[in-house]
């Protein structure tokens, strides 16, 4: 058998050619809607003061433990490490952006340009989890950063950004969760109500949440296990928000003060828990039925301590990411069509052999003015029509002797059927008048 793409990747089709629909075990992603994600989430944050920044997607394997955290899933289990000829594998492929975006902020000293500095990226993740529907090891995210304030505005811009990429591509059913997981000490008295909540339980928790118990207990309550969630309700464990400080509580208020005032609506999610040790204070996930209720279509917070974890000086942050293969899978759910890339203004062919490079040479010039296409060989005109159809052409220009001799050329509108006689020197001024 042909050698196969490993499992959780994708590889990313042209329009028409994925035949997605007849191959039940394999989804692929159209490059061209894929694409179009990229280009919308631009033109979004680009008009939101963002400015694009690309950082290797390979780091230390340093950055990538201090940055999401030794207590994560990530770290502990799903490291993609990068092996080199006399390497011992001190790389990572990143799990996410975040924490390269930092280090290239520090590294740079981009601390100088006007603050905050918003960034955006888009790219691959690696993330080696178990394989399903919208979960995959190759994923790719758009992120968008803010590095160097702390004001509560800006948690609420960054959410009201998110929201707006989604609507953008035509998203109706995207709904933010919002919630807050408090300051670090914060986080220390609610870790310490939940050991004392969960230890004397201790053997109705899964072996993963026993291990949480001790490196994170926050995250028991993220457990994908039934028997914990089980657990969880039956104790009627409080939220993270009952133990929020009074600082944290008064920077969350300001956050949903804005969101209220702009309109930008939101579900109270009092107990969040994200997968990345980073965050302080504002969490938020989005979500939407069509990739089910244990995943997001993307989350972010903020991450006051990420740059001095990495060495470099407390610089206040937030910012957010969603996975491109999960917003595709949602506008399907909702029927979104993003555009199909366009087929040709117009197909040139040869009626023979001789004058094949003419044709090439009338489709060349064609370029300047439109997306122009020709046959490589001779072809009969039933055939040119043919051709010009399949790959979705507006026109058909064809060459026989008799325009050739004439340095004309015959050309047919597809759908109309129309056909006249043009110049070759007039073709471009006449594509340009009837695109
Ligand atoms: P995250 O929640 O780990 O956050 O990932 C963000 C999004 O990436 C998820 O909501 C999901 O759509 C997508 N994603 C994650 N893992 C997978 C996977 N295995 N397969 C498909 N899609 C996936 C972050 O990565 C943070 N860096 C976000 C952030 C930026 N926080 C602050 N700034």
């Amino acid at each position: 058998m042909a050698l196969q793409r490993p499992k959780g990747t994708q590889d990313h089709l042209p329009d028409g050619s994925s035949g997605s629909h007849s191959r039940t075990n394999r989804s692929d992603t159209r490059a061209e809607a894929f694409a179009q994600v990229v280009e919308t989430a631009r033109r979004v944050l680009t008009r939101g003061g963002a400015r694009l920044i690309q950082t290797p997607i390979f780091e230390e394997a340093d950055l990538v433990k201090r940055g999401v955290g030794g207590s994560t899933d990530i770290v502990r289990k799903e490291m993609f490490t990068v092996h080199y000829f006399g390497d011992h594998g001190g790389f990572i492929l990143r799990p996410e952006g975040t924490a390269g975006i930092v280090r290239a902020y520090l590294e740079n000293g981009l601390k100088q340009w006007p603050s905050p500095l918003k960034l955006w990226t888009h790219g691959p993740m690696f993330r080696a989890e178990n394989v399903q529907k919208g979960r995959l090891r190759q994923f790719h995210q758009v992120d968008y950063e803010v590095i160097g304030a702390a004001d509560a505005l800006v948690d609420a811009e960054a959410i009201e950004l998110m929201v707006q990429v989604v609507q953008a591509l035509g998203l109706k059913g995207a709904r933010v969760k919002l919630g807050s997981i408090g300051d670090p000490a914060d986080r220390g008295h609610y870790n310490d109500y939940l050991r004392e909540t969960f230890t004397p339980h201790t053997e109705r928790l899964s072996d993963d949440s026993k291990d949480r118990l001790d490196r994170n207990p926050m995250r028991i309550l993220d457990s994908k296990s039934q028997g914990d969630q089980t657990l969880i309700s039956e104790l009627g464990v409080k939220p993270m928000l009952d133990f929020l400080g009074e600082a944290a509580a008064a920077h969350f208020a300001q956050v949903r003060g804005y969101l209220d005032t702009w309109g930008v609506e939101y579900d109270l999610d009092p107990s969040i828990v994200r997968g990345l040790d980073y965050y302080r204070r504002t969490a938020w996930e989005l979500h939407h039925e069509g990739v089910g209720a244990k995943s997001a279509l993307g989350g972010g917070g903020r991450y006051d301590g990420l740059a001095a974890e990495l060495g470099g000086p407390e610089t206040p942050a937030v910012g957010w990411a969603f996975g491109i293969e999960r917003i595709l899978i949602a506008l399907d759910a909702e029927g979104v069509q993003l555009p199909e890339q366009a087929g040709p203004l117009v197909f040139v062919a040869a009626l023979d052999p001789e004058h094949t490079g003419l044709a090439a040479q009338v489709a060349l010039q064609a370029r300047q003015v439109a997306h122009a296409e020709f046959a490589y060989r001779a072809l009969k005109p039933g055939n040119v029509f043919k051709e010009a159809e399949r790959r979705g052409a507006i026109y058909a220009a064809l060459i026989g002797s008799d325009e050739a001799a004439s340095q004309n050329v015959t050309l047919k509108h597809l759908q109309t059927g129309e056909q006249r006689r043009v110049a070759i020197n007039d073709l471009n001024a006449f594509l340009l008048e009837h695109p």
